[in-house]
């Protein structure tokens, strides 16, 4: 295992959506290094099969390795649903996904013991955040709905558009019938959505942001392992973008919601 603190931490995703997870890494552990790979030549992966989602989660974590990472994030919701019990057992490298941190949070939050989930298709079919959310807590009721209109929306950037909020209306509709009190936005796109599901949801119901809380569950895992990074480096060289499609688009989404410029994202081929 590579235990050198000052290693990076090695962050990957379906596309661009997983810079909501970096965000909340560079805010909440800001003295850790990170190398984040898109996979956005084959997003997205939230209608994909468990096999296809497993066999690209391989090979990034393989790519991740190469970087010498000390730990890796799974910040895809699908990925960490499909895929991660399997990558656990296979690495030698300590492995956190996002689904984990809000199903706990989300049982937290709760009064009325109605959590909504909306996540892809295929991580609400995978039925993790419901199998998680029940062992801690049977007596929850978890009313999961697939949004996948969602994710094209925001990669195209319409996180205000009047057609995502008609989109947004239809889909929240049925979990507002079931007097859900908590949200989980199971999909890493849709906290860039917070606003506008705010305003269609009310302020009564929580929502869960899985980025913010799998920074803190990092934080927590690093230091158990002392594992945080204790050298300072320097702001350039801190942060390392790979996409497997190109980078025009990559950068100016991530330059969108990053706090600082991105210019060095680099294309990678990942083999099929
Ligand atoms: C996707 O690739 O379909 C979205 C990523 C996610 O599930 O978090």
């Amino acid at each position: 295992m590579n235990s050198e603190k000052n290693a990076p931490i090695g962050v990957f995703d379906s596309g661009v959506g997983g810079l909501t997870v970096a965000r909340e890494i560079m805010r909440n552990l800001p003295d850790e290094r990170i190398v984040y790979f898109g996979d956005t030549a084959r997003v997205p992966y939230g209608s994909k099969s468990k096999a296809t989602v497993l066999r690209y989660s391989r090979q990034i974590v393989r790519f991740l390795k190469t970087q010498k990472v000390k730990a890796i994030v799974v910040a895809c919701n699908t990925a960490s649903a499909l895929a991660l019990d399997t990558i656990e057992e296979e690495i030698d490298l300590p492995i956190l996904g996002v689904v984990r941190p809000g199903a706990s949070v989300a049982v937290q939050a709760t009064h009325n013991k109605k959590i909504g989930v909306i996540a892809t298709e295929s991580t609400i079919h995978s039925n993790l955040y419901q199998t998680l959310i029940q062992r801690e807590d049977p007596e929850i009721t978890v009313y999961g709905k697939a949004c996948p209109l969602f994710v094209p929306l925001v990669e195209e950037g319409w996180t205000k558009d009047s057609i995502t909020v008609e989109v947004a209306k239809r889909y929240l509709a049925e979990l507002l019938e079931k007097d859900i009190d908590t949200l989980i936005m199971g999909c890493t796109h849709y906290p860039l959505l917070r606003t506008l599901l705010r305003r269609i949801l009310g302020e009564q119901v929580t929502l869960v942001n899985p980025a913010y809380e799998t920074s803190q569950a990092l934080k927590r895992m690093l230091e158990e392992l002392g594992l945080e990074n204790d050298t300072h480096c320097p702001a350039g060289e801190k942060y390392q973008f790979y996409a497997s499609d190109t980078v025009e688009k990559f950068n100016a989404f991530a330059n969108s919601i990053l706090p600082y410029d991105i210019k060095t994202t680099k294309q990678i081929p990942i083999e099929e």
